[in-house]
């Protein structure tokens, strides 16, 4: 025991200088100075500067998720496969399914439109903290929010910005600071290559989540904009981005301890939690929703594995769904074996220590998250049976929608919303399978939950043979599901049906699927929601006041804030682990490791044959490493989170050297608690991206718009 303590230390103790408790800083307050200790060539200026040209002029926030980065002049853009999954599957069909085949465009003029898609440039950052917060000392509750609306909106007035460019104004350290972020949203996004899935999502589940890794998890989009360089809608006269900054690409060999820094957006943290709200999500909430996902990955699994159209259906919903349900998996593991919640403790009575008046809000928090577990757990189970059910999903929609036509809110514009989102999930939908699923987890609901929250007669569904004949007959009358034949049907005579609404409305409310739907939702509302929503406010401003306290007291550490999609700039080295006693990870893999995972014919281990002839024959070309084979992923420290999925890996100079996309399963906690021995970020390497689009995909036009370093 002792030993293992010992080793453990000593590791922390050798991470200490860099970012132990991690870190995701906004760009304009990065700790320039331990950054260029650990290595950094060029300076905190070069990373953000609003007045010029800098790296922020090549990072971009992805269709409002992931992130993406500027590899060429003329704005070609890199992101993860995974990021572009959707817009390449919308371009698929059975007979050219580009997930399989993947996609190459001969030349601009071959690159696909994808209608509604994003990106967005944070052009400048600003402290806004005395602005928002003005006038707010005595309030609380609705009137606390209602007056940082009204700062914000007043603020947001009185900035001069140009009519292509928004103001964000956004929260940090639970409310104690503010920032004004200005973006500028280009919206013609051209989808240019992606590697077949064989490659970009090599492993695909299995190895999700997973180091050591094989997967060549990239694709490539192109900024369109007018004649002006500014953004516009899709036109076939617009002309590629011309970039204030793009990112050259290093195909220099790595070493371990090689510094480097990661810029994107990453999605949420919640790294300033006491530990009572730690161990719920440890024992409670992450458990259900797992549980609940269980069952649905295995009852599309049984249809997807033997129907292909069903697979390519599928294909999307099944990859987020597996994410998270694998991410949770990982993170209670990982809190546990981290000993989060005891570390958390430690952590809360040093804190008293050095402050008593600590142990109040301590306490306070502590019985206001034991008040809300319950209604939370119950939000858990609701949340993600309603997520998993598509035909919940959609008698949701119809819900909303019968109350917005009777209180008179239905609008062309909101018709054509409404109309857009069902045809997206109607496309995806196999109503027979999603039948089979929905009365499945309705089954683990009704009795995993507390009778009080159970709605009048659900506790009938405890049954699963038996939900699984209701199911499918209530889905066969359904005018919502797409199974019956007649005129009713939405799916399939949709701009028919909503030019009568009143029609529509009456005999909607009659379906037996929104009736049921519309009682269980009512039913959540008045035994859980309100109860969660109104215990959140107590516990947001215990939070805000906790968070204050931990930085006024523990002087030594420096806090960063949580991850909000934000704009932050995370480092750290480049190099591998030991996650468990007498087990060590390399830092980086090759070439020859994907071909040690090879499984002919396996849905998620197969291989193109091409790009077996090109290992077969080494035609590495310069993409390979002192090694003499291809290096495809690597590992290093930096602090990541969902959204950071497309970020560039940058080296000392500010060249990209990798493309984040995963974090490694033992680290996954570190969304709640970071831990430097076993936290670490997945990136693909520069030299597989390269190689595969110049030696697998022939496309050396887009090698020639790059600039790379040798
Ligand atoms: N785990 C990575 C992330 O959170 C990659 C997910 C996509 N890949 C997959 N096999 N589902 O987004
Ligand atoms: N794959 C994640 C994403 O889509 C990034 C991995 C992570 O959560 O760290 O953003």
């Amino acid at each position: 025991m002792k030993r293992i303590l010992l080793s453990a230390f000593a590791l922390s103790t050798v991470m200490t200088f860099a970012q132990q408790y991690g870190g995701m800083w906004i760009p304009t307050e990065v700790n320039e100075k331990e950054m260029k200790e650990l290595g950094m060539k060029i300076s905190a200026k070069d990373i953000f500067d609003p007045t010029k040209a800098s790296i922020k002029d090549a990072v971009v926030q992805f269709d409002g998720g992931c992130t993406a980065e500027i590899i060429s002049g003329k704005g070609l853009l890199l992101t993860n496969h995974h990021c572009g999954y959707d817009n390449i599957q919308s371009h698929s069909t059975v007979e050219n399914d580009l997930l399989t085949n993947g996609f190459w465009a001969k030349d601009m003029n071959g690159e696909l439109p994808n209608p509604g898609v994003t990106v967005d440039f944070i052009t400048d950052i600003k402290e806004v903290t005395k602005d928002i917060l003005a006038g707010t000392d005595n309030l609380s509750g609705a009137d606390l929010s209602k007056k940082i609306n009204d700062n914000i909106d007043a603020y947001k007035k009185a900035q001069k910005i140009e009519s292509y460019q928004t103001i964000s104004v956004r929260p940090m350290y639970y409310g104690n600071k503010y920032y004004a972020f200005v973006i500028e949203t280009y919206k013609d996004i051209r989808l240019v290559g992606a590697p077949p899935s064989s490659i970009g999502k090599y492993g695909s589940d299995t190895d999700n989540w997973v180091w050591p890794r094989h997967t060549g998890d990239f694709s490539m989009f192109r900024i369109y904009a007018d004649k002006n360089n500014k953004p516009a809608e899709y036109s076939k006269d617009n002309i590629p981005y011309t970039p204030k900054h793009f990112l050259p690409i290093s195909i220099k060999d790595k070493k371990e301890d090689d510094f480097t820094f990661v810029f994107g957006f990453p999605g949420r943290t919640t790294e300033y939690l006491p530990a009572i709200a730690v161990e719920k999500i440890m024992l409670e909430t992450d458990p259900a929703m797992i549980a609940v996902r269980d069952i649905a990955l295995k009852t599309l699994d049984e249809k997807m594995r033997v129907d292909p159209a069903t697979k390519i259906k599928y294909a999307s919903k099944y990859a987020r769904v597996a994410n998270y349900w694998k991410k949770w998996i990982g993170e209670v593991e990982g809190l546990k074996k981290s000993n989060a919640v005891e570390k958390k403790k430690q952590y809360e009575q040093m804190l008293i220590s050095k402050n008593p008046g600590i142990k109040t809000t301590i306490d306070q928090l502590t019985q206001k998250y034991n008040e809300q577990a319950p209604y939370n757990l119950h939000r858990a189970y609701y949340s993600e049976i309603v997520r998993n059910s598509d035909t919940f999903t959609l008698a949701g929609l119809f819900n909303n929608y019968i109350q917005s036509y009777e209180a008179g809110k239905m609008d062309a514009k909101n018709i054509d919303a409404l109309k857009a989102r069902l045809a997206d999930i109607y496309k995806d939908y196999d109503a027979e399978l999603d039948a089979k699923v929905t009365a499945k987890i309705l089954a683990l609901y009704a009795n995993k939950t507390e009778a009080k929250f159970l709605p009048k007669d659900f506790d009938q569904l405890k049954n699963e043979t038996r939900n699984l004949g209701m199911m499918d007959n209530v889905s066969k009358i359904s005018m919502i599901t797409g199974r019956t034949k007649d005129d009713n049907n939405v799916a399939k005579n949709m701009d028919k049906l909503f030019a009568d609404q009143k029609t529509l409305v009456e005999n909607l409310k009659k379906d037996p699927l929104i009736q049921m739907f519309g009682a269980f939702k009512t039913s959540y509302l008045e035994t859980t929601d309100k109860q969660v929503t109104a215990l959140q406010t107590d516990i947001d401003a215990l939070q805000k006041k906790f968070m204050a306290q931990q930085m006024e007291t523990d002087k030594d550490r420096k806090f960063f804030p949580d991850a909000n999609s934000t704009l932050r700039v995370t480092y750290g080295k480049v190099r591998g682990s030991n996650p468990r006693d007498a087990v060590t990870y390399g830092y980086q893999t090759h070439l020859a490791g994907v071909m040690e995972k090879y499984i002919p014919g396996d849905y998620e281990f197969d291989l193109p044959k091409k790009l077996i002839n090109l290992y077969n024959t080494k035609d590495y070309g310069i993409y390979k490493d002192k090694t003499g084979d291809v290096p495809v992923n690597f590992t290093a420290t930096n602090h990541t989170t969902g959204g950071n999925s497309g970020s560039p890996a940058l080296d000392a100079n500010g060249n990209l050297i990798g493309l984040n996309f995963d974090r490694q399963w033992e680290g996954t906690m570190s969304d709640i608690n970071y831990d430097p021995r076993l936290c670490r970020n997945i990136m693909v390497d520069t030299k597989y991206i390269l190689f595969v689009i110049d030696k697998y995909a022939d496309a050396k036009w887009l090698i020639n718009e790059m600039k790379i370093v040798k």
